[in-house]
């Protein structure tokens, strides 16, 4: 299958992505990776493993939905079967959407539907919560809100709360990159089909 991959930062979701796919038998090909903004690691990670690479910055369009159609566009022209949106920091627009929903895979550090968004870790810390983890899930129209296709549960420790969730976010992003592996490679493999939310994988 090929895929397609988005980030904003430190890519280690990609990277993770990039060692799996390297096996023949995980049944994925990165062919492109896009980003929402220069000069972050998740770009060095790809142009270091020879994967093409394209950003799309919201400054340079006139607007949301200029943007949206050229990110769309942009991902579009390589044909994937699959996108995966790792630590990808812009909440996708209806053009995208549209165009690859149901094929989108999301991975987010909390156990949704509980702490949606952009900080769901220091939220969840801040809620008092015993036990958080990770989700991954396909994309819809809404933030976070798509159907869940695997979690995977972190404790949360006392001394998470001295540090603002950094360690515990290490310690999601560990369970997270194995999590969005298997998915994607079962994914990339089996195919699926959505049914009411529930999002089916041949065995
Ligand atoms: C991941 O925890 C992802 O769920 C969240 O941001 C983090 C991105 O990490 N949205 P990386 O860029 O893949 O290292």
């Amino acid at each position: 299958a090929r895929l397609v991959v988005l980030v904003s930062g430190s890519g280690t979701n990609l990277q993770a992505l990039i060692d799996a796919a390297a096996d023949p038998g995980y049944g994925a090909e990165i062919v492109a990776v896009g980003a929402d903004r220069d000069g972050i690691a998740g770009i060095e990670r790809a142009e270091k493993a020879g994967i093409p690479v394209f950003v799309q910055r919201i400054k340079d369009h006139a607007d949301r939905a200029a943007w949206d159609a050229a990110l769309t566009a942009a991902v579009a022209a390589h044909a994937p079967d699959l996108v995966v949106t790792a630590g990808f920091m812009k909440i996708l627009g209806p053009a995208f959407v549209g165009a690859f929903a149901g094929r989108t895979v999301n991975t987010h550090p909390a156990l949704l539907p509980a702490f949606p968004g952009a900080h769901g870790v220091p939220d969840a810390l801040a809620y008092g919560v015993k036990v958080t983890g990770c989700t991954v899930h396909l994309v819809d129209g809404g933030v976070d809100t798509g159907p869940i296709i695997a979690q995977g549960v972190v404790e949360v420790e006392d001394a998470d709360h001295a540090d603002g969730g950094e360690a515990l976010h290490e310690r999601i992003k560990t369970v997270e990159r194995k999590l969005l592996v298997e998915v994607v490679g079962r994914l990339a493999r089996e195919g699926h089909r959505i049914e009411d939310r529930k999002v089916w994988i041949p065995a």
